[in-house]
């Protein structure tokens, strides 16, 4: 087994969503919005997204999801504790899904696809990231990953993803119960 980190690619959007049928829930993300996940993740031609690869298949074994500052918030229809925000909400960017496969994970490669996004998003003067983080994860790794990267809770959101007709990997089948907890990292 081979792996090897590199940019998210539009060429990419067959093995992304075989990927995130399996580990985010069946259904969660959809073609359309693969498109949209590049579209946003790309500002003045710098793509801020990665993903693991195995090459010794061609399949992805991880994906880290970033949006740079201003170019997601008016996109993204999504609840946020912007008050809680100590910093201009022009200079926030956004960490969206962030998923390692199981056989891969507790090896540090989550931190290490994150901190790809990190390095990119300190040259473009980002001040702070938001991120919403799966309460219910399994072994509670999304608190464990985030914590131990330094982001801090502003906030929860009750059923979060309960309005995505997707099979959650906890809740089985739809309407998803799980809360979110909206974290900040200040760069
Ligand atoms: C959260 C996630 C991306 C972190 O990536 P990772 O590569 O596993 O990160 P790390 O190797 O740094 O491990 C993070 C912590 O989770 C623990 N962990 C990892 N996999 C685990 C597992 N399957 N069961 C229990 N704990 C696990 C690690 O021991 C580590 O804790 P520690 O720092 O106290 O030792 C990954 O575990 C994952 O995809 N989890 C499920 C999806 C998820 O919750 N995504 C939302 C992220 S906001």
């Amino acid at each position: 087994m081979s792996l090897k980190i590199r940019s998210l690619t539009k060429e990419d959007s067959q093995i992304f969503l075989s990927f995130s049928n399996e580990n985010i829930g069946e259904r969660y993300y959809t073609k359309e919005d693969f498109n949209k996940i590049v579209t946003l993740s790309t500002k003045d031609d710098v793509i801020y997204s990665w993903v693991l690869e195995d090459t010794s298949t061609g399949q992805l074994a991880g994906v880290r999801l970033t949006f740079p500052p201003d170019h997601w918030q008016y996109v993204e229809t999504i609840s946020l504790y912007k008050k809680a925000w100590q910093v201009p909400a022009n200079r926030v960017a956004y960490f969206k899904s962030l998923f390692v496969g199981e056989k891969y994970q507790g090896q540090g490669w989550g931190p290490q696809l994150s901190h790809k996004s990190i390095q990119q998003l300190k040259t473009i003067g980002t001040e702070a990231i938001v991120t919403h983080s799966w309460k219910e994860s399994p072994g509670n790794t999304s608190q464990k990953y985030l914590k131990k990267m330094g982001f801090t809770p502003v906030g929860e959101h009750p059923l979060f993803w309960s309005q995505i007709d997707y099979d959650c990997l906890v809740c089985k089948r739809p309407p998803c119960q799980c809360t979110a907890i909206e974290m900040i990292l200040y760069l």
